[in-house]
């Protein structure tokens, strides 16, 4: 596995991106089946966006929706737009609508951060709910991660304040011009997970890819490269598209 700063990570590359979100829904239904057999639970923070629509697809229907574990599953987000959950902008509304409807998930099992009404309560009150689940830093099996064009993962945009985040687990972000505030998870709790997953689709993130992963570090501008999980395995996945430009100077 290639190094970056002394992080060890795997870069799975896919023909396209039906193939990525198939590779990420197996390793979902592999991780969660190993964390299972292992602790009794599995506890996976979903990502936002677009990218993981097609994954979520995949694990709600045959043959992944009857291969997971889903009463031994605990949903958390990585991150969340603060709107109401049926904004399509919702990131719990969305997995909730294309999977977690669809599957047997224990419905107290399943965590949105809650923010539309008032974005500084709801990171207060995810604080309070993962401080209520966890006795130290939460170390969930999965979390899933997309990337943005402008270097961001989950809400942890460049040049903001929760980059160097150390205390809390969760907090509000007010990205500029990316519209509604947002709750995150902070860099602490992405770090001390078992498993970071990012799934990078398309040609309009090649150039951002190349650079997170290539360029020298330069974690403001660039917060995807904060994610270096301790004790745990990082691992991007992608299509040929997206990962057009490794490789090149
Ligand atoms: C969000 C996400 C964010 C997302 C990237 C990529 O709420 O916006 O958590 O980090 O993963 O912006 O988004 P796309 O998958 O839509 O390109």
């Amino acid at each position: 596995m290639p190094h970056r700063g002394g992080i060890r990570h795997m870069i799975r590359t896919f023909k396209d991106p039906e193939a990525v979100s198939r590779a990420a829904a197996d390793l979902f239904v592999e991780l969660a089946d190993e964390a299972v057999a292992a602790r009794g639970r599995f506890r996976v923070a979903l990502s936002g966006g677009r990218t993981p629509l097609r994954t979520y697809q995949l694990l709600a229907e045959a043959p992944r929706r009857e291969r997971t574990p889903w009463p031994r599953i605990e949903v958390f987000w990585g991150d969340e737009r603060c709107v109401p959950l049926d904004d399509d902008r919702s990131n719990a509304g969305t997995a909730t609508r294309t999977l977690l409807t669809r599957v047997p998930v224990m419905s107290g099992s399943v965590h949105p951060m809650r923010c539309s009404a008032d974005p500084n309560a709801g990171a207060a009150d995810y604080e309070t709910l993962l401080r209520g689940l966890f006795e130290t830093v939460p170390v969930l099996d999965l979390i899933f991660l997309g990337l943005g064009r402008d270097g961001h993962t989950a809400s942890l945009f460049p040049y903001t304040s929760v980059l160097s985040e150390e205390a809390r687990w969760a907090a509000v972000v007010h990205p500029e011009g990316q519209g509604p505030s947002r709750v995150t998870l902070t860099p602490p709790v992405i770090n001390a997970a078992r498993v970071v997953a990012f799934v990078v689709i398309g040609r309009e993130k090649a150039a951002i890819l190349r650079s997170v992963l290539q360029d020298p570090p330069e974690p403001r501008r660039l917060p995807a490269q904060l994610i270096r999980p301790h004790g745990g395995r990082l691992i991007w996945l992608t299509d040929e598209a997206a990962a057009a430009e490794l490789g090149k100077r």
